[in-house]
């Protein structure tokens, strides 16, 4: 792999290119670039308040006659009214918003809603540029990354390392400025057990078996989830919002997949029938609590066919074993008990959706409405089970063991084969044009990392990688068409259409997002955002362009990269945006005339 890299540098970057080369590369569409002038703002500070309005449209309208007019009036107030965003305090640097138990606790949250996501309540706190940590460095790059971290990235108390479970304890070795993960035998052990449980011969069988989509709930650091990943199944570490030793910050700081998500009283913002296994090692939910409402969220997340694997000590040490208040409760939800073995326990999801219209005592029914859940979003959890008449219902077993979707199952998600292509197709030609764009402006006039002396290429930098508008997967298909080391969280807009089942089925990592809101990871976790179309969306949303351009600079690795694609109009405002945020920003024009403009920008290393 790393030879591999390499050559691709020398191919690419053999000589220092100059600044000229970006006009002269032979990209197909682009051609003009025009470097960011300063001269421009929006009065961002400014806010309307227009009287509610029976109709929408006109509101719409109305808001948006005000808009234009403000950002024409802005340009004539000129340079002197731009306002550039001042910087966080250092109680920031690992600012998640959604997550201030203490307000919440105020708002009167309790019972554990104290530590779930609490938008409305941290709505009011002001904003700002969130800045790293005086000693952050550039991560190390994958793999070798993947292994080692520098300590002073992520928050963590030594006492926390040396608290940290047995499994994963094991593996983790913290060194004067570092933190290295070891792929010990344990873990490659486990996974076998795994495996042979579910009646394979090894691990590597998962993909026949049907399993390529993992939800690892409460992951450690991620060391399953990163052998996993290496086995080609795309395993998601989901844990919640921690203040410090986060188990999510980790994971994505080694450039594992990983998202916060809490299990207390909302569902997960995926939809119904989405991933192939849900696992929990000590993940440190009560599974028998709550009239098994947790149970049937599982359930409602897992694909028919679908296992839940269960670890820890004390699911047999409890008298007789804890797995069976789970185990009378998986009974109601139709789940077949499959195997244990010492602390592993494995159950598998019916394939028959009438089992829950059977006569089982006390079995848990079907839910009677059955939405096609694009708004699952946050819903309070449901004591009923999903998904039973949906299309989608297809046992894992009866896949075809390659990712390549068939135009069989687009027609089930309603998608035309062409369109689909045509996703595809656009995202590779896209991808080698941005790809051509990040390069310049590193090798050019930006600064050199410090205490760097030899600035490594992009896609070296370039691990976790976020679509934030993803459709039907096409910019992830088109990064592994391309063979980049990187992972994609594929997210799809709440109210846009709902394409992620298709992209679960590719094998791919996604989660429904509301863009008027923060998104639920901590800062500097991505090396690159992709939004195409985008910002139009949102602006029809009314959702706060600032904000959603603050809230992409915070979960932005220093360096990262931004590429925004959309009409020239909402791209000039974000243009006017990125400078008060102070991203390095151009504009690229496309040459056949279209109103389409390119936005890449590159988030400064700014030392506090
Ligand atoms: C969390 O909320 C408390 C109480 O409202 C507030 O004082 C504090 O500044 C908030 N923390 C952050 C990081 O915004
Ligand atoms: C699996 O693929 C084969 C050949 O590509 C096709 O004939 C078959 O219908 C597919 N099965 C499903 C369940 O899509
Ligand atoms: C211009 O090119 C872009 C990118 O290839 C394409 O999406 C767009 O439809 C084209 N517009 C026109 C007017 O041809």
């Amino acid at each position: 792999m790393r030879r591999h890299l390499i050559k691709r540098f020398c191919l690419a970057f053999g000589p220092r290119l100059p600044r000229i080369w970006l006009i002269l590369c032979p990209v197909s569409v682009v051609v003009l670039i025009v470097l960011s002038a300063s001269s421009s703002s929006s009065l961002n500070s400014v806010t309307l308040t227009v009287k509610p309005d029976i109709y929408a449209n006109y509101r719409r309208l109305k808001n948006q006659a005000v808009n234009d007019y403000l950002d024409l009036s802005s340009l004539s107030v000129g340079v002197s009214k731009l306002k550039e965003i001042k910087i966080c305090g250092k109680e920031r640097e690992h600012y998640v918003p959604c997550y201030n138990v203490s307000a919440n606790l105020l708002t009167g949250f309790k019972y554990g809603d104290e530590f779930d996501r609490h938008c409305e309540v941290s709505k009011g706190e002001s904003y700002c540029l969130v800045r790293p940590p005086k000693d952050y460095k550039t991560p190390l790059t994958w793999p070798v990354g993947r292994d080692v971290i520098w300590n002073e990235n992520v928050k963590i108390t030594k006492d926390q390392f040396l608290s940290s479970g047995s499994m994963t304890k094991r593996l983790m070795l913290m060194e004067e400025n570092q933190i290295s993960f070891y792929s010990d035998d344990g873990v490659k052990d486990y996974s076998h057990q795994v495996a042979e449980m579910i009646g394979l011969g090894n691990d590597v069988g998962f993909h026949q078996a049907g399993v390529r989509t993992v939800l690892d709930i409460g992951c450690g650091f991620g060391s399953f989830g990163a052998h996993l990943l290496s086995l080609k199944l795309m395993t998601v570490c989901m844990a919640a919002y921690e203040l410090t030793g986060s188990q999510v910050q980790i994971s994505l700081e080694r450039g594992l997949p990983a998202i916060i998500g809490n299990f207390n009283s909302r569902q997960l913002p995926f939809p119904y029938l989405s991933y192939d296994m849900v696992h929990c090692a000590e993940c440190g939910i009560l599974w028998d609590e709550k009239d098994g409402l947790f149970l049937i969220e599982a359930d409602r997340i897992l694909k028919p066919g679908g296992y839940f694997v269960l670890h820890g000590s004390s699911l047999s040490t409890k008298k007789g074993s804890m797995a069976s208040p789970i185990e009378e409760f998986a009974q109601k939800i139709c789940w077949t008990f499959i195997a244990q073995q010492e602390e592993t326990f494995i159950w598998q999801k019916t394939i028959d959706p009438q089992c829950y219209l059977s006569s089982i005592q006390g079995v848990v029914p079907p839910c009677r409405e059955e939405r096609e859940d694009t708004q699952a979003y946050y819903q309070p959890l449901a004591s009923c089970v999903g998904g039973t008449t949906s299309k989608r219902w297809i046992p894992i077993q009866k896949r075809n063991s390659s990712s390549q979707i068939t135009s069989a199952e687009l027609k089930i998600y309603g998608i035309q084969q062409d369109e689909f292509d045509e996703d595809f197709e656009s995202s590779l030609s896209a991808l080698k044009n941005y790809w051509s764009l990040l390069t310049p402006l590193i090798f050019s006039d930006h600064p050199k990392r410090p205490g760097d002396e030899d600035p490594l290429p992009p896609y070296n930098m370039i691990r976790n990688v976020m679509d934030m508008n993803a459709r039907y997967g096409g910019f992830n298909a088109a990064f592994l068409k391309e063979g980049k080391a990187v992972w994609v969280m594929n997210v799809v807009p709440i109210r846009a259409r709902d394409t992620l089942p298709v992209i679960f089925d590719q094998g791919f990592a996604g989660v429904l997002h509301d863009w008027c809101e923060p998104f639920p990871t901590y800062p500097r976790t991505y090396d690159m955002l992709h939004a195409n179309g985008l910002l139009s969306y949102l602006i029809s949303e009314q959702c706060s362009i600032t904000n959603l351009l603050l809230e992409m600079d915070r979960i932005l690795r220093p360096e990262g990269w931004v590429v925004l694609s959309d009409e020239m109009g909402p791209i000039e405002k974000a243009r006017s945006i990125a400078t008060q945020i102070r991203w390095e920003a151009r504009v690229i024009d496309l040459e056949n005339g279209s109103d389409q403009r390119i936005l890449v920008c590159q988030k400064p290393f700014v030392r506090r």
